[in-house]
């Protein structure tokens, strides 16, 4: 379908919120001609330049993509396989390569250390639900990756990111670490210096999405930065290092935490006793030897504060991730 005196065309169904927006850039920095399809509800007047198509998924209304023809589609807004599954019976035969955004979120057991690709995936009691919780967003991912697999019959790439982090993520997840370290005083830093931290900068998971459709990269793969390569000092360090009088950590001990009357959640940081004390320790060896490349954890704070710094007060002030005050204080107070 692709045409070497055309640029490629390229369907992002989303857009407009965190990953979309990036991906946008890449692609059009890379000379490909961009369609967006969503609804037009979230930053509708983000782009000028951009095609822009609406409908619906969750109504099933995908009108404007039918008789249309793409080299490629990354799919960042697909939670449930109905809505893999009706894209797929629209656009197959259209389109020569889709991209799917998935999650690590689809593995069974983060009890375990070094998931890849090929472990255990989730499963879920009810498979017909289309209700997205913190429970069934693994499994309905996995259910999503299935019907791409069953009903696309061009090239099928798989990406499983991490907590993304870095400008325009609207979680704080990542985001938190850098902004409290601003804001100086004594820090609550939860377990050990040498705790594992995984994530993927926002800007490198773009790059490696646009990499996959411009090699025709196919298969299945995390997409996270290497197993080790950030533990919680590092990022602390990192984050010390860029700000004006920085917070000083104090570090705060699985056991005091979960003591607490209102336990505090630190985000980037899982409890090395806890069920969930693998999910920064996946193995993104496969798409690192695919040619999927990482920036450093000191670019990756920079970028995310100074978007930060770009918001308005008002959103500034409203972390949506990390201890309250009043549980870091509660923290700080039971170790003196
Ligand atoms: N954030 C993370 O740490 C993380 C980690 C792993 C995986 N992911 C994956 O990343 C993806 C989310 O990324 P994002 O929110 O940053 O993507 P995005 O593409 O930037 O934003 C979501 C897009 O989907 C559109 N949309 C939402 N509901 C829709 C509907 N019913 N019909 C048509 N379009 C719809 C939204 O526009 P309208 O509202 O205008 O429709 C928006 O453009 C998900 O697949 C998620 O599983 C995220």
């Amino acid at each position: 379908m692709s045409n070497s005196s055309h640029s490629p065309r390229l369907l992002i169904l989303g857009g407009t919120r965190f990953l979309g927006p990036h991906m946008v850039d890449e692609a059009k920095r890379r000379g490909w001609r961009v369609t967006l399809f969503n609804r037009g509800k979230s930053n509708p007047d983000l782009f000028d330049n951009v095609e822009q198509l609406r409908g619906d998924r969750a109504e099933g209304d995908l009108a404007a993509l039918e008789g249309r023809e793409f080299d490629a589609v990354i799919d960042t807004s697909a939670y449930y396989p109905r809505a893999v599954r009706e894209v797929l019976e629209v656009l197959d035969g259209h389109v020569d390569h889709y991209a799917f955004i998935s999650t690590i979120s689809v593995y069974a057991d983060f009890s375990s250390l070094g998931l890849d690709e090929e472990s255990e995936l989730a499963t879920l009691d009810d498979p017909t639900t289309e209700e997205v919780t913190a429970e069934t967003y693994g499994g309905l991912k996995v259910l999503c990756e299935e019907a791409a697999r069953e009903h696309f019959s061009g090239r099928l790439t798989i990406i499983r990111p991490g907590i993304v982090a870095g400008p325009r993520d609207h979680t704080d997840r990542f985001t938190y670490w850098p902004v409290r370290t601003a804001r100086g005083g004594k820090m609550a830093v939860p377990g050990s210096p040498k705790d594992p931290v995984q994530y993927i900068d926002v800007r490198d998971l773009a790059r490696w999405t646009v990499d996959t459709l411009a090699a025709e990269t196919t298969g299945t793969f995390n997409a996270v930065v290497p197993d080790g390569m950030v533990t919680m000092d590092d990022l602390i360090d990192t984050c010390r290092e860029i700000v004006d009088d920085p917070a000083e950590p104090v570090w705060v001990s699985e056991d005091v935490i979960a003591a607490q009357d209102d336990p505090a959640s630190f985000p980037m940081w899982a409890p090395p006793s806890g069920d969930h004390r693998g999910i920064f320790t996946i193995s993104s060896e496969r798409a690192i030897k695919a040619g999927m490349a990482l920036r450093s954890v000191e670019e990756t704070v920079e970028g995310t504060l100074e978007w930060f710094e770009s918001l308005p007060d008002e959103r500034r002030q409203n972390l949506e991730a990390g201890p309250t005050p009043a549980q870091e204080q509660a923290l700080l107070d039971a170790l003196s």
